[in-house]
């Protein structure tokens, strides 16, 4: 496999010599740190809100991340920014980091979405280039509950797990390995799970050198964060043996002495006894198939329709294709005849794969027809693609294509279910689906 990102990170590193080296000068009188040239940014005053809010669901200690994506080192202190501070400068001002692949448009809607304003990506170079001064610890604002939380815990912010997932042998690397995409298998036992569950909650703590994890089942899908069910709304995980499979993405640097084995752990909490289920999550998988993408083409596209038969209220998105993959749209046309586009995401990247969650459920009711198109990039002018001179089908490995796009929703009928009674099983309408 092609390694891409290595390469666009030398340029990075090219374009941006000057301000390291000019940093390096300055930050020699390093009392400064403390008290910064009038008008530099301080770390405590003005850089560590933006960390917070941008940066610090991914870029937690190692062993400590609770989602699907793993940043490979934390920045949560000043120690820990001031060490990158050149390179969050970098990666701010090209627009690398963080990563989200909405169109801009959608500013807003999208309660996980993470964009700086330019006056914040400005006050971060400014604060790398002026010797990236500590400032007064007392202007730092409070240190948000979710990192609280992560650091008084073992890796599980929501407590501790009733059951935990692993690959049933840990994922090996060698010395050579750099970027590696492959599919793994999860088994869930009819032993492990006896009978069916409500999910509470399901967060992650990830071994070295994972990038990304997209997970099994629906109610599994991993996002930056945690995925926790409020009261009263509750998902079911479904009894019986079968293979969950995890696309993963693993990456290190190379080198002699880097080989290594890691493992995920998918922990699950479920719902106590007793507590009153009255909404009920759901989800679906929405696969576009077959696709035949010709060898070369720049824009193959497939889309399919999806029409609710129920009255409810869509949580999120999960567009997933491989390393063709060029862009997703999601469109809806209400009973009414009103259309809205719902999430377009017109540069779609594989190593980033973002649950796209409304931060106000939209209201689809019954008869609802939801549009789901993808586009692919198989020309050579797509620096990811392993081969444009192929033509590629729908499959799970990497160098075939994938085309799916998990949609998690709400029902918006009341229901009536007591946590520990059996759970029909009819409650969940959607079709089961368990192969991913
Ligand atoms: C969704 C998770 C996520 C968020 C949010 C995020 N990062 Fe990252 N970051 C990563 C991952 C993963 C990497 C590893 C590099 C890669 O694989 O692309 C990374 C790498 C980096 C690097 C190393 C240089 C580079 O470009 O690869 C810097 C610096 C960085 N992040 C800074 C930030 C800053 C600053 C923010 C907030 C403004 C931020 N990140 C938000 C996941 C995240």
């Amino acid at each position: 496999m092609r390694a891409v990102l290595p390469a666009v990170s030398v340029l990075f590193a090219l374009a941006l010599t000057a301000p390291a080296t000019a940093q390096r000068a300055n930050s020699s009188t390093l009392a400064s740190a403390a008290a910064p040239a009038t008008g530099t940014p301080t770390f405590y005053a003005d850089v560590l809100p933006i960390l917070q809010q941008n940066c610090q669901a991914c870029h937690q200690p190692e062993g400590k991340n609770m989602g699907g994506m793993v940043a490979p080192f934390p920045l949560l202190t000043y120690e820990d920014a001031r060490r990158y501070a050149g390179s969050m400068a970098r990666a701010v001002g090209t627009g690398r980091m963080p990563p989200w692949s909405a169109a801009a448009w959608h500013k807003g809607t999208f309660e996980n979405e993470r964009i700086l304003e330019e006056d914040e990506k400005a006050t971060i170079v400014a604060w790398a280039t002026g010797g990236a001064p500590a400032g007064d610890p007392a202007a730092a604002p409070p240190t948000p509950d979710f990192v609280v939380a992560v650091a008084n815990s073992d890796g599980w912010s929501l407590g501790e797990p009733d059951l935990i997932l692993s690959f049933a042998e840990p994922y090996c690397m060698s010395d050579d390995d750099q970027d590696i995409y492959v599919n793994l298998p999860v088994q869930l036992t009819a032993e492990q799970l006896p009978a069916d569950r409500w999910l509470s909650s399901v967060e992650y703590r990830n071994g070295p050198a994972i990038h990304h994890i997209l997970g099994g089942v629906g109610g599994l899908v991993p996002g930056a964060e945690p995925r926790a069910y409020d009261q009263g709304y509750g998902r079911v995980l479904r009894a019986g043996t079968r293979n969950l499979i995890f696309n993963m993405h693993f990456n290190k640097e190379p080198g002699p002495g880097t080989a290594l084995c890691t493992n995920i752990q998918a922990g699950i909490r479920f719902k106590p006894e007793g507590e009153v289920i009255t909404h009920v999550t759901d989800g679906e998988d929405l696969y576009i198939r077959p696709i035949q993408i010709p060898a070369g083409a720049s824009s193959y596209s497939a889309s399919r329709e999806y029409a609710f038969e129920d009255d409810v209220e869509i949580l999120s998105f999960l567009p997933h294709m491989h390393l063709r993959g060029k862009a997703a749209q999601y469109e809806i046309t209400y009973p009414d005849g009103r259309h809205e586009t719902l999430l377009h995401v017109p540069k779609y990247d594989f190593n980033w794969q973002h649950t796209y969650r409304f931060a106000k459920p939209v209201f689809a009711p019954k008869g609802s027809v939801l549009r789901f198109t993808l586009w692919w990039d198989n020309s050579e002018n797509n620096p990811n693609n392993p081969d444009p001179s192929v033509d590629v089908e729908w499959g799970l490995p990497t160098y075939a294509e994938m085309s799916q796009g998990y949609m998690s929703f709400q029902y918006l009928d009341e229901v009536h279910h007591v946590v520990g009674e059996p759970i029909p099983s009819n409650l969940r309408r959607a079709p089961e689906n368990e192969s991913n």
